[in-house]
């Protein structure tokens, strides 16, 4: 199934705060936070953004640009962990914002930090189904990624959002899903029960889930694309992790180096390792050290941050992408980047977004994150300076146990 994307879009709030500032009030040495997860600051959502707002923030984005009238769009899809309602869907919210029409097959994926694959998967597949007609699909992630004050997965909080066009003649990436790795098992290293605020996490437990998730993956992937063991990293240009902070990227990209050369002495493998990590992975980075985990768009702002690096040098080039949600499920599959990308790179945002962001207090960001839902914090003249081109929607409280959108 060779459809793909035709464009990638961002939302990332407009706070954020330092690790730094983290680190000193947790009385935790900034280094571990900077050098132990790799990460310098993360984003904080006010409680005017939800799933929803981000989502359509960042579809929105792609109609503009693209010229695309919402009833083009036949299939809606939102993967998130941070829904809003255990009944009605964010897509629901989100075609509700955008007008989009009635034609279109719109609804919620979860699996952890995983649904985003699992939705771009079945758009693609479905796309691949309608070659003649030419219709459109959008894929959102959507997600804020926020742990317990003072417990060990703080300092990896983030929020954010992508939105991926799905066309059958795809003019940023395509993709064949026949050749992608699967891996899924029945495992408890990262979950929210239902009512819970935060997840509960067993947090070195998912270290060794996601790792040997990868190794399962990549074997499958392997079988299915005929790479002999020990040339899948000759056969790609560019990787691309789940990153839930930075140096995971680091962990998993050694685990791959490791397993792809068993038997070979321990100093050729570090050597082999540092210098694909540098060229391979290294440029997908940025986003994850200033926003942190964005759970099921992680792995495609790693994706918005290579374009955003290597910009023409993508072209024709092939990706690796490795996605893992807890619980678990993981997929590695691989795109190959098209001629021509520049203008749509240009229109990505992610460092102009991640420039014009204000920088929070320690005490404002407990204040922002001890509020509930039902205590909006904005003043009407903070939503004013809000409102660009990256942020059209807020949310606005609620109306019975209706929410509310502007
Ligand atoms: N200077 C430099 N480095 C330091 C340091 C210092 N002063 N102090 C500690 N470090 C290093 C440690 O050596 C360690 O590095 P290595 O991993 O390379 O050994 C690193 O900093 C982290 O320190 P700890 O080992 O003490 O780890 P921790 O107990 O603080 O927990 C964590 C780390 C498990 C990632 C925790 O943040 C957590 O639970 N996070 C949430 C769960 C998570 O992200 N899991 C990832 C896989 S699951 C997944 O991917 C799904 C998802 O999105 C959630």
């Amino acid at each position: 199934m060779l459809a793909g994307v035709s464009d990638i879009a961002i939302h990332i709030p407009k706070y954020y705060l330092p690790h730094e500032e983290l680190a000193k009030a947790r009385g935790v040495p900034k280094e571990k936070f900077h050098t132990g997860l790799g990460n310098r600051n993360m984003a904080i959502i006010p409680n005017w953004e939800d799933a929803v707002t981000m989502g359509a923030n960042a579809a929105v984005q792609l109609l503009e640009r693209n010229n695309i009238n919402p009833d083009e769009v036949r299939q809606l899809v939102v993967s998130t962990e941070s829904g809003v309602d255990h009944s009605k869907p964010v897509a629901s919210f989100v075609q509700g914002l955008l007008n989009i029409g009635t034609r279109c097959r719109v609804y919620e994926i979860k699996h952890a930090c995983y649904g985003g694959t699992a939705g771009l998967i079945d758009s693609i597949e479905w796309i691949s189904r309608h070659n003649n007609s030419e219709p459109k699909g959008i894929v959102i992630m959507t997600d804020i990624a926020k742990y317990g004050f003072g417990t060990l997965g703080e300092p990896t909080q983030g929020a954010g959002a992508l939105a991926l066009l799905v066309e059958a003649k795809p003019r940023l990436f395509s993709l064949d899903t026949m050749l992608n790795g699967i891996y899924s098992k029945d495992v408890h290293d990262f979950w929210r029960p239902t009512g819970h605020r935060v997840p509960i996490v067993d947090g070195k437990y998912s270290i060794n889930c996601y790792l040997t998730a990868l190794e399962g993956a990549v074997s499958h992937f392997r079988e299915n694309s005929g790479i002999k063991e020990g040339e899948l990293l000759d056969n790609l240009d560019y990787l691309i992790y789940h990153m839930p902070f930075t140096n995971m990227a680091r962990k998993a990209h050694r685990h791959l180096v490791e397993i792809e050369n068993k038997g070979a002495l321990p100093e050729r493998i570090e050597e082999i390792f540092e210098e694909s990590f540098e060229r391979m992975v290294v440029p997908s980075l940025r986003g994850v050290q200033e926003v942190g985990n964005i759970y099921t768009g992680s792995v495609y702002m790693g994706l918005a941050s290579l374009l955003e690096s290597e910009r023409e040098k993508v072209e024709k080039k092939k990706v690796g992408l490795f996605s893992y949600g807890s619980g678990c499920g993981a997929e590695f599959f691989q795109c190959e980047i098209k001629s021509g990308i520049s203008s749509i790179v240009d229109a990505i945002g992610m460092n102009e977004q991640l420039e014009n962001r204000k920088k929070l207090t320690f005490e404002q960001y407990v204040q922002f994150y001890s509020k509930s839902d039902q205590e909006i914090l904005y003043h009407p003249e903070e939503l004013t300076g809000y409102k660009d081109k990256f942020t059209r929607f807020v949310f606005t409280g609620f109306q019975g146990h209706k929410r509310q959108y502007a």
